[in-house]
């Protein structure tokens, strides 16, 4: 979506391009723009050089092995250009000729037409300011400007070009001055700065009016979900002390595959080969990890070896999972409006879920009430539902899921809760993103029953890091505990034992 002109609505743009300068949000003190620095038309931004080609020469069994290649990554022509326009947009000759332009245009009108029609008309009047003004300027740096104004009237300002990036998985705004991306699994700081916190604000509130949505003070948290799929998170001062954030999860154009997963080193091909029979043959499972630890990307890639034949109802808070079955229903919560009623939440959906003859269940991230009703489902016939978690290790999902059922019902027993578990989930995966930027699965533990009070599992991989690892570097290996799958028997009803077992003794 973002790729595209003119996505946003444009009546948003011409309020506030036409805004003055500095108009402050009702709710924020505005900060100071910073004085205009020195011009670094020669900052470039190296980061962008590499794209994330994966060795060919990997081997992959069974169905892992049979996928189609995947094509590399373009290689980004946008972040150079962010880089250059570094101190541009807070500099005297861009706030000049930008007030002119607006004070000499109707801003309105522009933003009705295409973006190639108003670059017409931009260049035209900054040319014509530039001449009249005598203002020393190269093409390259007028070339910047119309583009900033551009990105103003039908983009989201200096993001944009990150928007287009294709290396770039997440985008982090700060406030005014810190724009951090994630590329690579790693944090940068880029050079881009926003003229001043109503400039980020005016782009926060135009991102939640493409959307249909509203952030200002008295709402000033707003999570939602762009047409293109990417994910967004918006939190306005006074809640954001440093001024308003945006958090973007973009959208991955490329499918992460299992495959894909296999070549990146974030999981051995024989735990691909295990996860891939564990969703066929329906168990349940839990994807655990830290966040942004790959837990979506990898319900995803399991989901691709659910059966075509299978009616699958999705819930999510913003709707991120990409089944390829045909016959999936997707659901996504609704936020209370602004007399606030009307919320839907992830428990009545899937209480309604269950009402839906669905074959499985997929609950994008348990986070509350809804994890007693996930378990009653998974428990009474909707086996193979699968869903994410937030924890750190497979002994941890359980006791958030244990407390997450305690929040809801508090009168049940802790016994009965940790039975509900033990009997509703077969695998818990855990999923880790380490220093190096990779994510890894760390787990495939299988929880093989209740003795006593104690909830019993077993490791079928884990990831060993080496001894005398540096810093930066991660080294380690998949190792595999060769213990006898639990679900072998299981395995067996599917046609699948004897794949099962070779992939845990490859
Ligand atoms: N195995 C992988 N290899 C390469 N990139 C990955 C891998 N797993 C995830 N990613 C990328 O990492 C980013 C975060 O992934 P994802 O959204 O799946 O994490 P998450 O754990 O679900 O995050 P959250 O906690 O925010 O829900 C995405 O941009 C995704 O494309
Ligand atoms: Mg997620």
């Amino acid at each position: 979506m973002f790729g595209q002109k003119n996505r946003f609505a444009r009546i948003e743009s011409a309020r506030s391009l036409a805004a003055p300068e500095h108009a402050p949000h009702p709710s924020v003190a505005v900060l100071e723009a910073a004085p205009p620095g020195p011009r670094d038309s020669n900052a470039s931004n190296d980061s962008n050089d590499s794209n994330d080609a994966l060795p060919t020469s990997v081997e992959l069994p069974d169905s892992v092995s049979r996928m189609p290649p995947e094509p590399a990554l373009p290689s980004s022509p946008a972040a150079p250009k962010a880089a250059r326009t570094e101190t541009l947009i807070r500099s005297d000759g861009y706030r000049l000729i930008r007030s002119r332009v607006l004070s000499s245009m109707n801003v309105s009108a522009a933003v009705m037409q295409t973006r190639e029609q108003a670059q017409l008309e931009i260049a035209r009047i900054v040319a014509s300011i530039i001449e009249a003004e005598r203002l020393k300027m190269t093409m390259i740096e007028q070339s910047q400007i119309i583009d900033e104004m551009l990105n103003d009237m039908f983009g989201v300002g200096p993001i944009e070009p990150l928007l287009a990036d294709d290396t770039v998985t997440d985008i982090l705004v700060n406030g005014a001055d810190q724009v951090y991306v994630e590329r690579h699994g790693k944090l940068e700081l880029t050079p881009l700065k926003f003229r001043d916190n109503a400039h980020v604000i005016n782009v926060a509130q135009r991102i939640a009016a493409s959307v249909g949505r509203r952030v200002d003070e008295s709402s000033p948290m707003v999570d939602a979900r762009l047409p293109d799929g990417s994910r967004v998170n918006v939190v306005l001062p006074p809640l954001a002390l440093k001024g308003a954030c945006i958090a973007i999860r973009k959208f991955a154009k490329r499918d992460i595959t299992l495959a894909r997963m296999v070549a990146n080193g974030s999981l051995s091909r024989q735990m691909a080969r295990t996860l891939e029979i564990g969703a066929a043959c329906r168990l349940n499972i839990v994807i655990s990890g830290g966040t942004g630890s790959g837990k979506t990307t990898l319900l995803n890639a399991m989901s691709h070896f659910i059966e075509a034949r299978e009616r699958i109802v999705t819930i999510e808070d913003a709707a991120e999972l990409q089944l390829q079955q045909p016959h999936v229903v997707s659901l996504e919560t609704r936020p209370e409006n602004a007399e606030g009623a009307g919320a839907v939440s992830q428990r009545d959906l899937v209480r309604n879920a269950l009402r839906m003859r669905p074959d499985r269940i997929i609950l994008g991230e348990t986070r509350g009430s809804e994890a007693f009703d996930v378990l009653q489902a998974m428990n009474t016939g909707h086996d193979g539902s699968m869903t994410t978690i937030h924890a750190n290790t497979p002994r941890d999902a359980i006791t958030r899921l244990e407390s997450m059922v305690i929040m809801a019902n508090g009168n049940l027993p802790l016994i009965s809760i940790r039975r509900q578990i033990a009997s509703a989930v077969q695998l818990i995966v855990q999923t880790e993103r380490m220093r190096d930027g990779v994510r890894r699965v760390t787990h495939i533990t299988e929880i093989v029953g209740l003795e006593g009070d104690v909830i019993l599992t077993q490791d079928l991989f884990t990831f060993r890091y080496d001894d005398g690892i540096t810093h930066e570097d991660v080294r380690g290996r998949f190792e595999c505990s060769s213990l006898r799958p639990e679900f072998a028997t299981r395995a067996s009803h599917f046609g699948l034992e004897d794949s099962l077992l070779k992939a845990i003794h490859a």
